[in-house]
């Protein structure tokens, strides 16, 4: 044997080939409603214990009684025998009033309250058009530590794309920060890196969520061969060197990082569109993906720290009884996940990945 196999054979005794983690959360999700709800509702819960909700449905999740009904109705799409919980959350919009977001959080319906900028996304034209001006609710939310959960993107047409998140947190997010000290703050979907240094920064009481999708994907990927519709997203993923600086955040081991998938469905037809409609449907492949990227950077020692206990502790909840098994087991994934008469198609979809996830046990 040669001194290079004998390295090899060292190397796959200290491979880790299996790992038991502790139940993840998947804090940044997007159900829909209805039958795209029955549809993709299953692969959450199939891989995560909780999730938050997102808010931006069309009319937008905006009163307590809205939230509860919603609510209500992703219970009632679980599959047999799951016990998947929605945390539900509030949309902010210009008319929101401190009673109201304070009423949903004291009577349990609503954990925190997600903050589009008007015109930032999907489903955000109700949402909020001047920051400074929604001072009495975020005062509020301070006093009562219900986190603001920030899509960070500036809304200035004029502004590029590829800099948008940049321009809003030099603009918008740091003010905001020095505004409200106590406020605490999730900055969803980061994608650059100076993003991860603010959330750095401000990590006693700022947290950042980062998406499967932006560890694997740059934004050369979007164009590769060609225009890639089910790669494009909000915010857009960025040049390699950020998507470089966002495996080393997640895999850093600081608690500042936690799993929000950003999982955004949308019907084939508006993603293969004249206009694309942005969300990568990531619900069926995050697991996979993230586990991935941990192996991949020698980190998988840190995976359940992301995946399972950073973001719990952010919000002020307990940590999951229960684990996953993830598997190096390869599998190919399923190419799209029918709804109606159409499709949704996978992150990764007909592609097989390294990792399998494994059994739950509750
Ligand atoms: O790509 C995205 N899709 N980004 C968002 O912020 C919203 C989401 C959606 O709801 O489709
Ligand atoms: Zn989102």
């Amino acid at each position: 044997m040669s001194v290079s196999q004998l390295f090899d054979q060292a190397a796959s005794a200290r491979r880790v080939d299996k790992i038991t983690i502790r139940r993840p959360d998947d804090f940044h999700v997007h159900l829909r409603d209805g039958a795209m709800l029955q549809a993709v509702l299953p692969f959450t819960a199939n891989q995560f214990a909780r999730g938050i909700i997102m808010p931006n449905l069309v009319p937008p999740v905006t009163t307590v009684e809205a939230a509860a009904a919603y609510r209500e109705r992703i219970l009632a799409a679980r599959p047999e025998g799951s016990d998947f919980e929605p945390l539900m959350t509030c949309y902010l919009a210009d008319t929101t009033t401190p009673d109201e977001i304070e009423k949903g959080f004291r009577d349990g319906v609503w954990k925190a309250a997600k903050l589009y900028p008007a015109g930032a996304t999907t489903n955000s034209h109700f949402g909020v058009t001047d920051i400074p001006a929604l001072a009495p609710v975020f005062e509020r939310m301070a006093k009562i530590g219900m986190p603001v959960l920030i899509h960070g993107e500036a809304t200035d047409p004029a502004v590029d794309i590829f800099d948008r998140e940049a321009v809003f947190m030099e603009q918008s997010l740091l003010p905001l920060l020095k505004r409200h000290p106590g406020l605490k703050v999730v900055i969803e979907h980061v994608t650059t890196a100076e993003t991860v240094d603010i959330v750095r920064a401000h990590a006693s009481r700022a947290a950042g969520t980062i998406t499967p999708h932006h560890l694997v994907i740059n934004r050369t990927s979007i164009f590769q061969g060609g225009l890639r519709p089910h790669l494009y997203c909000l915010p857009v993923a960025k040049r390699e060197h950020h998507r470089l600086a966002l495996r080393k955040a997640v895999t850093s081991g600081d608690s500042c990082f936690f799993i929000g998938t950003d999982t955004a469905p949308h019907r084939r037809n508006a993603k293969e569109a004249e206009c694309c409609s942005a969300g990568v449907f990531g619900g069926a492949t995050a697991l996979q993906t993230y586990v991935q990227v941990f192996d991949e950077e020698g980190a998988l020692d840190r995976f359940e720290a992301f995946a399972s206990v950073n973001g719990a502790q952010f919000y002020g909840i307990p940590l999951n009884r229960g684990t996953i098994t993830l598997e190096r087991r390869e599998s190919r994934i399923m190419a799209a996940v029918a709804v109606d008469d159409t499709e949704v198609v996978v992150f990764q979809g007909g592609e097989t990945l390294p990792w399998s996830v494994g059994p739950v046990v509750a």
